[in-house]
């Protein structure tokens, strides 16, 4: 590795600086631009395929039971670097959260159907984004409630306490439950993979 030059470090030492008096300093505007050069790349398909959905599973799974012909095996996290896996997570979790709230991301890339688009009740990807666009505030507010369950998955971990990820884990399930009611499949008519995907009671 390079070592910075004196100019790189002059420079960290003045952001330091305005990092210190930020409060005062750093105009109010600036922040809204900084949101403002955000830019989704992702779909919030991509974004449910890619990051919230496998570690939701993850999470479930932490706590389970797996039977089979050979018997039935109780999975519990025991070790520092199990309890660390299920942190990792819900932190991807916790600012997942954080990327659904960013305004301009498509729900699907351009052609793509949403899973269970043959099932009665699921909406279009258009659909999908107009109930979005009309209410932007209430998507949010579900993202904040997913959001809040991956903190109460990390308070968890860090009390170790299994009960406590087992009572996330069911706050978590109602939070995907309380967005897909609304955005995915309005009819209560349960698409299968929506039910294979909540953890078994
Ligand atoms: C803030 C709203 C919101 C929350 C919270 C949310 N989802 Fe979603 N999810 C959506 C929307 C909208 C769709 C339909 C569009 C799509 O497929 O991405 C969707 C679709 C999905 C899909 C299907 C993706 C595909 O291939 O089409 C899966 C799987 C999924 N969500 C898993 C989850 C799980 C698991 C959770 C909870 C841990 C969760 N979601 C929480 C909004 C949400």
């Amino acid at each position: 590795m390079r070592l910075p030059t004196p100019r790189i470090l002059s420079c960290l030492a003045g952001i330091l600086l305005l990092a210190a008096c930020s409060q005062s300093v750093v105009p109010a505007a600036s922040v809204a631009a900084l949101d403002h050069g955000a830019r989704p790349v992702a779909s919030i398909q991509e974004l449910m395929q890619l990051i919230v959905d496998p570690s939701a599973d993850a999470i479930w799974e932490s706590v389970s039971s797996d039977t089979s012909a050979e018997g039935t095996v109780d999975r519990q996290p025991r070790s520092d670097a199990d309890w660390q896996v299920i942190r990792h997570h819900a932190l991807l979790l916790a600012e997942g959260a954080n990327l659904l709230q960013l305004e301009s991301r498509p729900v699907a890339h351009h052609g793509r159907t949403l899973e269970d688009a043959h099932v009665d009740g699921v909406l279009s990807p258009d659909q999908v984004q107009q109930k979005v666009a009309a209410d932007p505030r209430a998507f949010h507010a579900h993202a904040q409630t997913l959001q809040a369950a991956a903190e109460q998955t990390l308070a968890a971990v860090d009390r170790r306490s299994i009960d406590g990820l087992l009572e996330a884990g069911y706050r978590l399930d109602r939070a995907c439950e309380g967005c897909h009611l609304v955005y995915w499949y309005p009819g209560d008519k349960r698409p299968p993979a929506a039910v294979s995907s909540a953890p078994s009671p």
